[in-house]
Protein backbone atom coordinates (compact mmCIF):
# COMPACT_ATOMS: atom_id res chain seq x y z
CA UNK A 1 0.00 0.00 0.00
CA UNK A 2 1.23 3.29 -1.15
CA UNK A 3 1.63 6.60 1.59
CA UNK A 4 -1.92 8.02 1.60
CA UNK A 5 -3.45 11.02 3.07
CA UNK A 6 -5.86 9.34 5.83
CA UNK A 7 -8.23 11.60 7.67
CA UNK A 8 -9.17 9.78 10.97
CA UNK A 9 -11.90 11.25 12.63
CA UNK A 10 -12.95 10.86 15.98
CA UNK A 11 -16.01 11.10 17.78
CA UNK A 12 -17.00 11.73 21.25
CA UNK A 13 -16.60 7.55 23.28
CA UNK A 14 -14.97 6.46 25.68
CA UNK A 15 -13.17 3.86 22.89
CA UNK A 16 -11.38 7.45 21.60
CA UNK A 17 -8.39 6.04 23.75
CA UNK A 18 -8.36 3.30 21.04
CA UNK A 19 -8.17 5.57 18.04
CA UNK A 20 -4.64 5.96 19.47
CA UNK A 21 -3.13 3.25 18.69
CA UNK A 22 -4.96 3.49 15.00
CA UNK A 23 -3.18 6.84 14.55
CA UNK A 24 -0.12 5.03 15.76
CA UNK A 25 -0.09 2.12 12.57
CA UNK A 26 -1.48 4.48 10.08
CA UNK A 27 1.37 7.02 11.10
CA UNK A 28 4.32 4.23 11.20
CA UNK A 29 3.47 3.08 7.98
CA UNK A 30 4.24 6.14 6.41
CA UNK A 31 0.91 7.35 5.75
CA UNK A 32 -0.52 11.31 6.01
CA UNK A 33 -2.73 11.44 9.02
CA UNK A 34 -5.02 14.46 10.09
CA UNK A 35 -6.47 13.52 12.91
CA UNK A 36 -10.21 15.73 13.00
CA UNK A 37 -11.55 15.08 16.76
CA UNK A 38 -15.04 16.10 17.58
CA UNK A 39 -15.24 18.55 20.69
CA UNK A 40 -16.65 15.80 22.81
CA UNK A 41 -13.87 13.53 21.74
CA UNK A 42 -11.53 15.71 23.05
CA UNK A 43 -13.24 14.76 27.25
CA UNK A 44 -11.72 12.06 26.48
CA UNK A 45 -8.25 12.34 24.48
CA UNK A 46 -6.51 15.95 24.31
CA UNK A 47 -5.45 17.73 21.61
CA UNK A 48 -1.81 17.43 22.53
CA UNK A 49 -1.99 13.37 22.26
CA UNK A 50 -3.62 13.29 18.68
CA UNK A 51 -0.86 16.02 17.20
CA UNK A 52 2.17 14.59 19.10
CA UNK A 53 1.23 10.70 17.56
CA UNK A 54 0.28 11.96 13.98
CA UNK A 55 2.45 14.81 14.14
CA UNK A 56 0.53 17.36 12.70
CA UNK A 57 -2.22 20.04 14.79
CA UNK A 58 -5.25 18.00 15.42
CA UNK A 59 -8.22 20.76 14.77
CA UNK A 60 -12.10 20.19 15.73
CA UNK A 61 -13.57 23.69 14.61
CA UNK A 62 -14.18 25.08 11.00
CA UNK A 63 -13.20 28.61 12.65
CA UNK A 64 -9.35 27.71 13.39
CA UNK A 65 -7.02 28.56 10.36
CA UNK A 66 -10.03 29.78 8.52
CA UNK A 67 -7.52 31.03 5.41
CA UNK A 68 -6.62 27.35 4.46
CA UNK A 69 -10.50 26.61 4.13
CA UNK A 70 -9.82 23.22 5.97
CA UNK A 71 -13.77 22.16 6.18
CA UNK A 72 -13.29 22.08 2.04
CA UNK A 73 -9.94 21.22 1.84
CA UNK A 74 -9.21 17.92 4.53
CA UNK A 75 -11.98 16.04 2.68
CA UNK A 76 -11.04 17.01 -0.79
CA UNK A 77 -7.49 15.73 -0.30
CA UNK A 78 -8.03 12.78 1.22
CA UNK A 79 -7.39 9.26 0.40
CA UNK A 80 -9.37 7.84 2.85
CA UNK A 81 -11.63 9.23 5.84
CA UNK A 82 -11.97 6.58 8.35
CA UNK A 83 -14.17 7.71 11.51
CA UNK A 84 -13.45 5.69 14.91
CA UNK A 85 -15.08 5.15 16.80
CA UNK A 86 -18.14 6.79 15.15
CA UNK A 87 -20.73 7.48 17.41
CA UNK A 88 -24.59 7.10 17.48
CA UNK A 89 -24.81 10.79 17.15
CA UNK A 90 -22.11 10.82 14.76
CA UNK A 91 -23.89 8.77 12.37
CA UNK A 92 -27.00 10.53 12.56
CA UNK A 93 -25.55 13.44 11.34
CA UNK A 94 -23.52 11.59 8.78
CA UNK A 95 -26.81 10.34 7.45
CA UNK A 96 -28.12 13.42 7.57
CA UNK A 97 -25.83 15.73 5.82
CA UNK A 98 -25.17 18.16 9.25
CA UNK A 99 -22.16 20.05 8.92
CA UNK A 100 -22.19 21.63 12.52
CA UNK A 101 -17.97 21.17 13.11
CA UNK A 102 -15.00 20.27 11.04
CA UNK A 103 -15.51 16.69 11.04
CA UNK A 104 -18.97 16.40 9.73
CA UNK A 105 -18.14 19.17 7.51
CA UNK A 106 -14.95 16.60 5.94
CA UNK A 107 -17.51 13.89 5.97
CA UNK A 108 -19.36 16.02 3.06
CA UNK A 109 -16.79 17.14 1.51
CA UNK A 110 -14.73 13.98 0.97
CA UNK A 111 -15.03 11.91 -2.41
CA UNK A 112 -13.04 8.75 -1.24
CA UNK A 113 -13.52 5.73 0.93
CA UNK A 114 -15.51 5.97 3.85
CA UNK A 115 -15.19 3.96 7.00
CA UNK A 116 -17.05 4.11 9.94
CA UNK A 117 -16.42 1.71 13.12
CA UNK A 118 -19.36 2.48 15.55
CA UNK A 119 -18.80 1.97 19.06
CA UNK A 120 -21.84 2.40 21.63
CA UNK A 121 -24.21 0.77 23.99
CA UNK A 122 -26.44 -2.51 22.66
CA UNK A 123 -29.57 -0.40 22.73
CA UNK A 124 -28.38 2.41 21.16
CA UNK A 125 -26.94 0.24 17.65
CA UNK A 126 -29.53 -1.57 17.70
CA UNK A 127 -32.36 1.23 17.68
CA UNK A 128 -34.28 1.61 14.77
CA UNK A 129 -32.81 5.00 14.12
CA UNK A 130 -29.11 4.31 14.09
CA UNK A 131 -29.84 1.33 11.96
CA UNK A 132 -31.66 3.66 9.50
CA UNK A 133 -29.47 5.92 9.78
CA UNK A 134 -26.62 2.81 9.38
CA UNK A 135 -28.36 1.78 6.55
CA UNK A 136 -28.39 4.82 4.72
CA UNK A 137 -24.91 5.30 5.19
CA UNK A 138 -24.24 2.06 3.58
CA UNK A 139 -26.12 2.92 0.69
CA UNK A 140 -24.47 5.87 -0.23
CA UNK A 141 -21.30 3.63 -0.94
CA UNK A 142 -19.72 4.11 2.67
CA UNK A 143 -18.54 0.71 5.19
CA UNK A 144 -19.96 1.05 8.23
CA UNK A 145 -18.45 -1.91 10.59
CA UNK A 146 -20.79 -3.94 12.76
CA UNK A 147 -19.16 -3.30 16.75
CA UNK A 148 -17.33 -6.43 18.12
CA UNK A 149 -19.44 -8.18 20.75
CA UNK A 150 -17.77 -8.33 24.19
CA UNK A 151 -17.43 -5.95 27.32
CA UNK A 152 -18.46 -2.22 27.34
CA UNK A 153 -18.20 0.40 29.64
CA UNK A 154 -19.37 -0.17 33.20
CA UNK A 155 -20.56 -3.30 33.68
CA UNK A 156 -22.10 -4.23 30.61
CA UNK A 157 -21.27 -7.02 28.20
CA UNK A 158 -23.36 -6.75 24.47
CA UNK A 159 -22.11 -6.19 20.84
CA UNK A 160 -21.06 -2.50 20.51
CA UNK A 161 -17.72 -2.47 20.78
CA UNK A 162 -14.91 -1.15 18.44
CA UNK A 163 -13.07 -3.86 16.85
CA UNK A 164 -9.60 -4.28 17.56
CA UNK A 165 -7.40 -1.25 15.94
CA UNK A 166 -5.42 -3.70 14.19
CA UNK A 167 -7.93 -4.73 12.09
CA UNK A 168 -9.32 -1.85 11.85
CA UNK A 169 -6.37 -1.11 10.04
CA UNK A 170 -6.21 -3.98 7.89
CA UNK A 171 -9.63 -3.13 6.55
CA UNK A 172 -8.16 0.47 5.75
CA UNK A 173 -5.31 -1.28 4.01
CA UNK A 174 -7.61 -3.42 1.94
CA UNK A 175 -9.64 -0.08 1.00
CA UNK A 176 -6.66 1.67 -0.05
CA UNK A 177 -5.59 -1.09 -1.91
CA UNK A 178 -8.40 -1.11 -4.06
CA UNK A 179 -8.87 2.43 -3.98
CA UNK A 180 -5.77 2.70 -5.21
CA UNK A 181 -6.24 0.27 -8.09
CA UNK A 182 -9.47 1.88 -9.19
CA UNK A 183 -8.84 5.95 -9.13
CA UNK A 184 -11.37 7.86 -7.74
CA UNK A 185 -13.94 4.63 -8.06
CA UNK A 186 -13.26 2.44 -4.99
CA UNK A 187 -15.04 -1.18 -5.70
CA UNK A 188 -17.38 -2.09 -3.62
CA UNK A 189 -18.63 -3.98 -5.45
CA UNK A 190 -20.43 -6.58 -2.85
CA UNK A 191 -22.00 -3.64 -1.16
CA UNK A 192 -25.84 -5.01 -0.30
CA UNK A 193 -24.75 -8.66 0.11
CA UNK A 194 -23.97 -10.95 2.38
CA UNK A 195 -21.31 -13.35 2.25
CA UNK A 196 -20.48 -16.33 4.40
CA UNK A 197 -17.29 -17.92 5.18
CA UNK A 198 -15.81 -20.64 6.61
CA UNK A 199 -12.47 -20.47 7.99
CA UNK A 200 -10.24 -22.80 10.07
CA UNK A 201 -9.76 -26.29 10.85
CA UNK A 202 -12.60 -28.61 12.79
CA UNK A 203 -11.61 -30.33 15.83
CA UNK A 204 -13.06 -33.85 16.06
CA UNK A 205 -12.99 -34.79 19.83
CA UNK A 206 -12.14 -38.46 21.12
CA UNK A 207 -11.96 -37.92 24.60
CA UNK A 208 -11.96 -34.38 26.84
CA UNK A 209 -8.46 -33.95 26.35
CA UNK A 210 -7.84 -35.25 22.89
CA UNK A 211 -9.35 -34.69 19.36
CA UNK A 212 -8.66 -35.19 15.19
CA UNK A 213 -7.50 -31.67 14.04
CA UNK A 214 -5.92 -30.40 11.29
CA UNK A 215 -3.32 -27.78 10.36
CA UNK A 216 -5.40 -25.06 8.92
CA UNK A 217 -4.51 -21.42 10.36
CA UNK A 218 -7.97 -20.08 9.07
CA UNK A 219 -5.46 -16.87 7.72
CA UNK A 220 -7.25 -17.59 4.04
CA UNK A 221 -10.57 -17.39 5.33
CA UNK A 222 -9.90 -14.35 7.68
CA UNK A 223 -8.50 -12.90 4.45
CA UNK A 224 -11.28 -13.98 2.41
CA UNK A 225 -14.26 -12.18 5.47
CA UNK A 226 -11.45 -8.97 5.61
CA UNK A 227 -11.21 -8.26 1.91
CA UNK A 228 -15.34 -9.01 1.62
CA UNK A 229 -15.93 -6.21 4.48
CA UNK A 230 -14.02 -3.70 2.54
CA UNK A 231 -15.60 -4.69 -0.87
CA UNK A 232 -18.81 -3.41 1.38
CA UNK A 233 -20.35 -6.70 1.87
CA UNK A 234 -22.12 -7.87 5.04
CA UNK A 235 -19.92 -10.89 6.52
CA UNK A 236 -20.84 -14.42 8.14
CA UNK A 237 -17.11 -16.00 9.49
CA UNK A 238 -17.72 -19.12 10.67
CA UNK A 239 -14.05 -19.76 12.28
CA UNK A 240 -12.92 -23.43 13.10
CA UNK A 241 -11.07 -22.97 16.15
CA UNK A 242 -8.84 -19.88 14.48
CA UNK A 243 -6.28 -18.80 16.89
CA UNK A 244 -6.10 -14.94 14.52
CA UNK A 245 -8.32 -11.77 15.97
CA UNK A 246 -11.57 -11.14 14.72
CA UNK A 247 -11.51 -9.35 11.48
CA UNK A 248 -13.23 -5.50 11.62
CA UNK A 249 -17.24 -5.88 10.82
CA UNK A 250 -17.48 -9.63 9.87
CA UNK A 251 -19.68 -11.22 12.51
CA UNK A 252 -18.20 -14.46 13.84
CA UNK A 253 -19.87 -17.31 14.58
CA UNK A 254 -17.22 -19.87 16.68
CA UNK A 255 -17.73 -23.76 16.11
CA UNK A 256 -15.19 -26.80 16.84
CA UNK A 257 -16.46 -29.37 14.96
CA UNK A 258 -17.45 -30.36 11.77
CA UNK A 259 -21.17 -30.68 12.31
CA UNK A 260 -20.90 -27.63 14.95
CA UNK A 261 -19.69 -25.52 11.87
CA UNK A 262 -22.36 -27.46 9.49
CA UNK A 263 -24.86 -26.53 11.65
CA UNK A 264 -23.51 -22.51 11.36
CA UNK A 265 -23.19 -22.20 7.81
CA UNK A 266 -26.76 -24.18 6.37
CA UNK A 267 -27.91 -21.45 8.84
CA UNK A 268 -25.78 -17.92 7.75
CA UNK A 269 -26.22 -19.41 3.87
CA UNK A 270 -30.38 -19.14 4.11
CA UNK A 271 -30.06 -15.43 3.11
CA UNK A 272 -26.26 -15.68 1.76
CA UNK A 273 -25.69 -14.58 -1.82
CA UNK A 274 -22.20 -16.22 -2.20
CA UNK A 275 -20.82 -18.93 0.32
CA UNK A 276 -17.10 -19.50 0.40
CA UNK A 277 -15.90 -22.65 2.10
CA UNK A 278 -12.47 -22.20 2.88
CA UNK A 279 -12.76 -24.39 6.68
CA UNK A 280 -10.61 -27.65 6.68
CA UNK A 281 -13.82 -29.45 8.12
CA UNK A 282 -12.51 -33.28 9.07
CA UNK A 283 -14.08 -35.66 6.81
CA UNK A 284 -14.14 -38.49 9.74
CA UNK A 285 -14.80 -38.06 13.58
CA UNK A 286 -14.09 -40.60 16.03
CA UNK A 287 -17.48 -43.05 16.14
CA UNK A 288 -17.59 -42.74 20.14
CA UNK A 289 -16.69 -40.06 22.34
CA UNK A 290 -14.93 -41.28 25.53
CA UNK A 291 -16.63 -39.23 28.33
CA UNK A 292 -13.43 -40.07 30.56
CA UNK A 293 -9.87 -39.46 29.58
CA UNK A 294 -8.68 -42.65 27.58
CA UNK A 295 -5.60 -44.35 29.58
CA UNK A 296 -2.99 -45.93 28.70
CA UNK A 297 -2.40 -49.65 30.30
CA UNK A 298 0.82 -51.27 30.78
CA UNK A 299 1.07 -54.59 28.46
CA UNK A 300 -2.37 -53.94 26.89
CA UNK A 301 -2.45 -52.88 22.95
CA UNK A 302 -4.67 -49.19 22.59
CA UNK A 303 -7.96 -49.80 21.12
CA UNK A 304 -8.20 -48.87 16.86
CA UNK A 305 -10.29 -45.65 16.72
CA UNK A 306 -13.00 -46.35 14.67
CA UNK A 307 -14.19 -43.46 12.50
CA UNK A 308 -17.44 -42.38 11.23
CA UNK A 309 -17.81 -40.19 8.03
CA UNK A 310 -18.81 -36.58 8.33
CA UNK A 311 -21.69 -34.93 6.18
CA UNK A 312 -19.84 -33.27 3.24
CA UNK A 313 -20.95 -29.52 3.75
CA UNK A 314 -19.73 -28.35 0.70
CA UNK A 315 -21.53 -30.66 -1.10
CA UNK A 316 -25.00 -30.23 0.61
CA UNK A 317 -24.86 -26.29 0.38
CA UNK A 318 -23.91 -26.97 -3.48
CA UNK A 319 -27.05 -29.28 -3.82
CA UNK A 320 -29.29 -27.01 -1.79
CA UNK A 321 -28.96 -23.84 -2.72
CA UNK A 322 -30.97 -21.85 -0.14
CA UNK A 323 -31.29 -18.69 -2.54
CA UNK A 324 -31.27 -18.56 -6.70
CA UNK A 325 -28.11 -17.36 -7.56
CA UNK A 326 -26.27 -18.36 -4.76
CA UNK A 327 -22.74 -19.01 -5.52
CA UNK A 328 -21.19 -21.50 -3.61
CA UNK A 329 -17.41 -21.86 -3.86
CA UNK A 330 -14.84 -24.42 -2.58
CA UNK A 331 -11.07 -24.86 -1.40
CA UNK A 332 -9.15 -27.90 -2.49
CA UNK A 333 -5.48 -29.01 -0.99
CA UNK A 334 -3.96 -31.39 -3.49
CA UNK A 335 -0.60 -33.26 -3.20
CA UNK A 336 -0.21 -33.94 -6.97
CA UNK A 337 -1.88 -34.04 -10.29
CA UNK A 338 -3.43 -30.67 -8.85
CA UNK A 339 -5.72 -29.38 -11.91
CA UNK A 340 -7.07 -33.08 -12.99
CA UNK A 341 -7.84 -33.55 -8.78
CA UNK A 342 -9.49 -30.45 -8.97
CA UNK A 343 -11.66 -30.77 -11.91
CA UNK A 344 -13.13 -34.03 -10.77
CA UNK A 345 -13.69 -32.54 -6.91
CA UNK A 346 -15.50 -29.73 -8.87
CA UNK A 347 -17.71 -31.75 -10.18
CA UNK A 348 -18.23 -33.99 -7.67
CA UNK A 349 -19.00 -31.47 -4.98
CA UNK A 350 -21.26 -29.03 -7.39
CA UNK A 351 -19.70 -25.72 -6.46
CA UNK A 352 -19.40 -22.66 -9.25
CA UNK A 353 -15.70 -22.08 -8.27
CA UNK A 354 -13.23 -24.54 -7.13
CA UNK A 355 -10.04 -22.88 -5.40
CA UNK A 356 -7.47 -25.43 -5.98
CA UNK A 357 -3.95 -25.07 -3.46
CA UNK A 358 -1.09 -27.34 -4.04
CA UNK A 359 0.13 -28.34 -0.34
CA UNK A 360 2.79 -30.05 1.36
CA UNK A 361 6.44 -28.87 1.75
CA UNK A 362 5.15 -26.04 4.05
CA UNK A 363 3.10 -24.69 1.12
CA UNK A 364 0.11 -23.29 2.03
CA UNK A 365 -0.56 -24.12 5.30
CA UNK A 366 0.11 -20.99 8.07
CA UNK A 367 1.84 -19.38 5.41
CA UNK A 368 1.29 -15.55 4.30
CA UNK A 369 1.27 -16.31 0.64
CA UNK A 370 -0.20 -18.71 -1.05
CA UNK A 371 -0.29 -19.66 -5.08
CA UNK A 372 -3.95 -21.07 -6.53
CA UNK A 373 -6.11 -22.37 -9.63
CA UNK A 374 -9.66 -20.88 -9.74
CA UNK A 375 -11.52 -23.36 -11.01
CA UNK A 376 -15.13 -22.09 -12.84
CA UNK A 377 -17.86 -25.11 -13.30
CA UNK A 378 -17.97 -23.21 -16.68
CA UNK A 379 -14.70 -24.35 -17.62
CA UNK A 380 -12.58 -21.21 -16.61
CA UNK A 381 -9.31 -21.40 -15.27
CA UNK A 382 -7.63 -18.49 -13.66
CA UNK A 383 -4.35 -18.96 -12.37
CA UNK A 384 -2.79 -16.71 -9.36
CA UNK A 385 1.01 -17.04 -8.72
CA UNK A 386 2.12 -17.05 -4.93
CA UNK A 387 0.81 -13.69 -3.63
CA UNK A 388 -0.27 -12.85 -0.18
CA UNK A 389 -3.41 -14.68 0.85
CA UNK A 390 -5.35 -11.48 0.63
CA UNK A 391 -4.54 -10.74 -2.67
CA UNK A 392 -6.13 -14.60 -3.58
CA UNK A 393 -8.86 -13.36 -1.38
CA UNK A 394 -9.83 -10.11 -3.99
CA UNK A 395 -9.10 -12.68 -6.83
CA UNK A 396 -11.19 -15.24 -5.44
CA UNK A 397 -14.55 -12.35 -4.79
CA UNK A 398 -13.61 -10.73 -8.63
CA UNK A 399 -14.80 -14.55 -9.72
CA UNK A 400 -17.63 -14.58 -7.06
CA UNK A 401 -19.22 -10.82 -8.31
CA UNK A 402 -18.76 -12.09 -11.82
CA UNK A 403 -20.80 -15.09 -11.01
CA UNK A 404 -23.54 -13.21 -8.68
CA UNK A 405 -27.07 -12.74 -10.40
CA UNK A 406 -27.85 -8.36 -10.40
CA UNK A 407 -28.22 -6.60 -7.65
CA UNK A 408 -31.08 -6.75 -5.54
CA UNK A 409 -29.55 -4.00 -2.52
CA UNK A 410 -30.03 -5.15 0.63
CA UNK A 411 -31.72 -2.55 2.50
CA UNK A 412 -31.68 -3.11 6.26
CA UNK A 413 -27.95 -3.76 6.90
N1 LIG B 1 -15.59 -29.86 2.91
C1 LIG B 1 -16.85 -29.82 3.51
N2 LIG B 1 -17.25 -30.83 4.31
C2 LIG B 1 -16.45 -31.89 4.54
C3 LIG B 1 -15.18 -31.95 3.93
C4 LIG B 1 -14.78 -30.91 3.12
O1 LIG B 1 -17.58 -28.86 3.30
N3 LIG B 1 -16.87 -32.86 5.34
C5 LIG B 1 -15.21 -28.76 1.99
C6 LIG B 1 -14.01 -27.97 2.42
O2 LIG B 1 -14.38 -26.83 3.16
C7 LIG B 1 -13.42 -27.58 1.08
C8 LIG B 1 -13.79 -28.70 0.15
O3 LIG B 1 -14.88 -29.36 0.79
O4 LIG B 1 -14.02 -26.41 0.57
C9 LIG B 1 -12.70 -29.69 -0.20
O5 LIG B 1 -12.35 -30.47 0.85
P1 LIG B 1 -11.41 -31.77 0.68
O6 LIG B 1 -11.24 -32.33 2.02
O7 LIG B 1 -10.21 -31.44 -0.10
O8 LIG B 1 -12.31 -32.67 -0.27
P2 LIG B 1 -12.66 -34.17 -0.17
O9 LIG B 1 -13.97 -34.33 -0.82
O10 LIG B 1 -12.49 -34.62 1.21
O11 LIG B 1 -11.59 -34.86 -1.12
P3 LIG B 1 -10.37 -35.85 -0.84
O12 LIG B 1 -10.47 -36.28 0.59
O13 LIG B 1 -10.61 -36.90 -1.80
O14 LIG B 1 -9.18 -35.00 -1.12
Amino acid sequence: MNASRVVLGVSGGIAAYKACELLRRFSESGHEVTVVPTAAALHFVGEATWAALSGRPAATETWERVHEVPHVRIGQQADLVVVAPATADLLAKAAHGLADDLLTNTLLTARCPVVFAPAMHTEMWEHPATQENVATLRRRGAIVVEPAVGRLTGVDTGKGRLPDPAEIFALCRHVLRRGGLAPGAPERDLAGRHVVVSAGGTREPLDPVRFLGNRSSGKQGHALAATAVARGARVTLVAANTALPDPAGADVVRVGTALQLREAVLRAAEDADAVVMAAAVADFRPAEYATGKIKKVDGVEPAPIALVRNPDVLAEVSADRARDGQVVVGFAAETDDVLAHGRAKLARKGCDLLVVNEVGDGKAFGQDTNSAVLLGADGSEVHIADSPKEILADAIWDQVVARLPRAEPETGR
